[in-house]
């Protein structure tokens, strides 16, 4: 028997519940500009919060060690048929947790412990799965790395030759989590070919791009692609793997489980081919296209206020400030934008001196104030708002001014109504 309240959380649980909505108000009065979150729909959510979680269904549909498992079976075969199509892929894994599981699942279907790996530098924009010292990534296998171009801020893909030519990768990985330049997969697919080593594309930042066209695809040319599911692409948060290459396939999947996971989330793989379902909707690529539009005129309002950005601009949903350009850490920046109600991170700039606990800039993106219903013009109101909260980071009655407008405009643009 369940308790006797066990049917409203707001009764059984009312710390919880309490805290549920405390985060739940954050997130309606404010802007977030945390490039990798995103609002998912109540449709996702519902599958998500939904009697699937009780499942256990280890192995894959219709091979599962599980009795039980014809419906989620039909749950996670729609997933994967989905997000084949919505990729022009032919393999789909959907059961890792996270992101990071799906590189940890990529990695060891690709090499030995200690094999010699290429990925970008965290500090110029990789991610910590790309062979942070301190991430098993950088512990289980021996990571050199490529950074950006010091005079253009971007990929320099002839530095990348000569990394890859003298430290001879078994695996060259491509993809960023802070990076806000195209990245052209089909170059680093030549390079991988010259230096013989595979490529893998971690696109989990431009998935939801690469899903609407609007960014080129690392499917033809990556023997592996692995992703999150919660940033651009807007569904719940989790991870994906695809590849076209059939052996590498199965060892992907004996990877995932039994290597490196138990029982799948079925609740949530559910939940990703809801958004996967979204995602193939013409309105999805609406969607991203004012992602772009929205990303491009933030940086440009930015610039004509005299803030510098990381290359100089964007071709994604994302922008990298310099907040040197306005005499503050990246640290002090991100704590004057939260006191005006916009929501960031503090990142790492090409040659920051400082800490990553300090940096010297800000990463904003534009997904989830997109995902709200904020257009290109209201890009130029908030650039005004930033640049007002930097060069007024100790002024609390101008921060809260900010703040106050921002709760104004969040009231017009609700997320869930
Ligand atoms: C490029 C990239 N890969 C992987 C991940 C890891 O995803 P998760 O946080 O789901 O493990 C991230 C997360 O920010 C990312 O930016």
């Amino acid at each position: 028997m369940f308790h006797k309240d066990s049917s409203k959380l707001e009764s059984m649980d009312p710390e919880i519940f309490g805290i549920i909505e405390l985060e739940r108000a954050r997130q309606e009065d404010g802007l977030e500009l945390i490039a990798s979150e995103n609002y998912t729909s109540p449709a996702v959510m519902q599958a998500q919060g939904s009697i699937l979680t009780n499942k256990y269904a280890e192995g894959l549909p219709n091979k599962r060690y599980y009795g039980g498992c014809e419906f989620v079976d039909l749950a996670e075969t729609l997933a994967i048929e989905r997000v084949n199509k919505l990729f022009n892929s032919k393999f789909a894994n959907v059961q890792a947790h996270s992101g990071s599981q799906a590189n940890m699942g990529a990695y060891f279907s690709m090499l030995e412990y200690g094999d010699k790996v290429l990925g970008m530098s965290l500090s110029e924009g990789g991610h910590l799965t790309h062979g942070s010292a301190v991430n098993f990534s950088g512990k289980l296998f021996k990571f050199s790395s490529y950074g950006l171009n010091p005079e253009t801020e971007r990929l320099d893909y002839n530095m990348i030759r000569e990394t890859a030519l003298a430290s001879r990768p078994k695996l060259i990985v491509a993809g960023a989590s802070a990076y806000a330049r195209e990245i052209d997969f089909k170059i680093f697919r030549e390079i991988a070919d010259e230096v013989g080593a595979l490529l893998m594309v971690d696109m989990a930042h431009i998935a939801g791009l690469v899903a609407a066209g609007l960014h080129n695809s690392p499917i033809p040319y990556a023997h592996v692609t692995t992703s999150t599911t919660h940033k651009t692409l807007r569904g719940p948060r989790g991870g994906l793997i695809l590849t076209n290459d059939e052996d590498l396939f199965k060892k992907l999947n004996s990877n995932i489980f039994p290597g490196i996971q138990g029982g799948p989330l079925e609740h949530v793989i559910a939940g990703k081919a809801v958004a996967f379902k979204e995602a193939l909707d013409p309105t999805f690529v609406t969607y991203q296209k004012q992602v772009l539009a929205n990303s491009k005129a933030l940086a440009a309002s930015l610039i004509d206020l005299g803030i510098g950005l990381v290359s100089g601009g964007t071709d994604n949903h994302l922008v990298l400030l310099k907040t040197d350009s306005v005499g503050l850490s990246g640290k002090d920046a991100e704590k004057a934008l939260e006191h005006a109600g916009i929501t960031c991170n503090k990142n790492m700039i090409p040659g920051d001196k400082r800490s990553p606990f300090i940096t010297s800039g800000i990463r904003l993106g534009t997904p989830a104030i997109t995902t709200r219903g904020l257009t290109a013009n209201h890009m130029v109101i908030l650039a005004n708002w930033i640049h007002q909260a930097l060069t007024n980071s100790k002024n609390e009655e101008v921060l809260k001014n900010i703040k106050n407008q921002v709760l104004e405009l969040c009231r017009t643009f609700p997320v869930y109504k």
